[in-house]
């Protein structure tokens, strides 16, 4: 047995006797392979993106082959921008082919983009070919139509965002498109007018910190930056950066010679499908076909927290910019996503329960405080036991479920989201494991919550296996 197994097995045998959540640190535990120190390195800081999950999550428990031999596939139906992929992927003792499922077309690119391999001197090549293009273009430029516009973006930002985007159009081969169009996307929030320390864009305002000035004088000076912000030269620095990134990745020999990969399948982790990735993160569903029952080995995911973070918005500039949306697509890919705030009046004309106790006591709680409210968060319970279902029909007999959680506050009331979906997952069949709880260090772009969201401050890691 190795090491990781060995301590799997002290973990829950301490977890039955206790029965109270273990509270470890998943960085310290990891801390004594040095290799896990590059939790940071490979790809993975490519593009920012929110609550990604902490990679020594996966890290830990893809070095076992106690939860899936070698030869398993990884699986996450939340895949956001496919940390878990690469971590599959890049295992120093166990590379395994991993498969991944996401909504939003942005995450989907930049998840496809960090697990590609690529021919690093023709990247190159390629790079300095399109930044001359760009610095010669002279021709009409077509700058997307959203919302609000002109107040994220000075004109002359639009028309050099615009003008990198319509040289990369002309890169032939799709993954270098795709490689260009996630280091575009990486700098579109750097040279919007937005403030950079919260998620969601918020408009740079020296006055509303008024009662700071030493906070007031570094807001002035980043507007001022801003202002003479050159998207080109930003776009260059990303790009130079991304080299050296996809390049650790192409330096991977089973990786480079396909014995392992990461695949970005399907879109919606209510229905697991297969269909085909094609440039940008579409999905051509014409010859969809549901994934296996019993067909994968581990899954390792980090759903949304329920209310707590705003992925179409946070995102929508990049989204906007690259094409991948429109205005008009904006309200039905928000209705899609799991833990969205977009219900339909008949889904809180009554508190809609799921007859799960722990679940249906908070929903009737909340109805009594706001109908609507109560709506969100029963669609997200509902959304997530389906979510939760497709997981049980896919895994292997034996096999494990790592989920990975926050709990937060809604209308004043604690929702112990770790709690109620353990309740959820037994109910779809599930065997309780082991639970852990970590806490949460700073995570890229998980700052501010919604203000009766409250704060997510640990996470739950909640072990489940399906019984054979
Ligand atoms: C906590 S994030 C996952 C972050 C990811 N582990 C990473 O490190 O980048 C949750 C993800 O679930 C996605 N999501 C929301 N609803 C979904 C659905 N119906 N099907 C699949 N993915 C969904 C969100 O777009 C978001 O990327």
């Amino acid at each position: 047995m190795d090491a990781v197994g060995s301590r799997l097995i002290e973990f829950r045998k301490e977890f039955r006797d206790s029965g109270e959540p273990l509270r470890v640190s998943f960085r310290s535990l990891c801390s004594e392979w040095t290799w896990a120190k590059r939790s940071e390195v490979y790809t993975h800081l490519m593009h920012k993106y929110p609550a990604k999950i902490l990679p020594y999550i996966p890290i830990f428990f893809l070095s076992t082959d106690s939860y899936a031999s070698p030869t398993d596939c990884v699986f996450d139906s939340f895949a956001g921008t496919g940390t878990v992929l690469l971590e599959s992927i890049v295992h120093p003792h166990f590379k395994r082919n991993a498969l991944g499922v996401e909504i939003s077309p942005l995450a989907r690119l930049i998840a496809k983009v960090k697990t590609t391999p690529l021919d690093i001197t023709r990247l190159r090549k390629e790079a300095r070919d399109l930044a001359a293009r760009i610095k010669s273009f002279s021709g009409d430029v077509e700058v997307p139509e959203f919302p609000n516009r002109d107040l994220w973006f000075p004109q002359r930002i639009q028309l050099e965002l615009a003008k990198i985007r319509r040289c990369i159009e002309e890169v032939e081969n799709p993954d270098f498109k795709d490689f260009f169009l996630v280091c575009l996307s990486s700098i579109i929030r750097d040279v919007s007018l937005a403030d950079p320390k919260i998620a969601p864009p918020v408009v740079l305002k020296p006055e509303n910190f008024s009662n700071n000035p030493d906070r007031q004088k570094q807001v002035e000076a980043l507007l001022r930056k801003k202002k003479w912000a050159r998207p080109f030269g930003y776009f260059r620095r990303s790009v130079s950066r991304n080299i050296k990134r996809v390049k650790l990745l192409s330096d991977v020999e089973e990786i480079v010679s396909k014995k392992v990969s990461s695949t970005i399948i399907w879109d919606d982790a209510r229905q697991l499908k297969y269909g085909q990735l094609l440039a940008k993160g579409m999905i051509d569903k014409s010859d969809a076909k549901e994934v296996d029952n019993g067909s994968i080995g581990l899954v390792i995911t980090s759903p949304p927290y329920i209310n707590a973070q705003k992925y179409l918005r946070t995102t929508k500039f990049e989204l906007f910019w690259l094409g991948l949306i429109g205005q008009d697509d904006v309200v039905d890919l928000d209705r899609q996503f799991v833990g969205t705030e977009r219900v339909f009046q008949e889904e809180y004309q009554n508190a809609t329960l799921l007859g799960v106790e722990s679940a249906d006591c908070l929903i009737e709680q909340i109805y009594t405080k706001d109908a609507e409210k109560a709506g969100v968060v029963s669609r997200y319970f509902r959304d997530m036991r389906q979510a939760v279902s497709e997981i049980y029909r896919v895994l292997k007999k034996t096999g494990r479920f790592v989920l990975v959680v926050g709990d937060n506050t809604i209308c004043g009331l604690p929702v112990e989201n770790h709690k109620i979906l353990t309740d959820i997952a037994t109910e779809v069949g599930f065997r309780l494991d082991v639970i852990f709880v970590d806490e949460i260090r700073s995570r890229g772009m998980i700052t501010k919550r919604h203000e009766t969201g409250g704060m997510v401050l640990d996470d739950w890691v909640i072990v489940l296996e399906k019984e054979g």
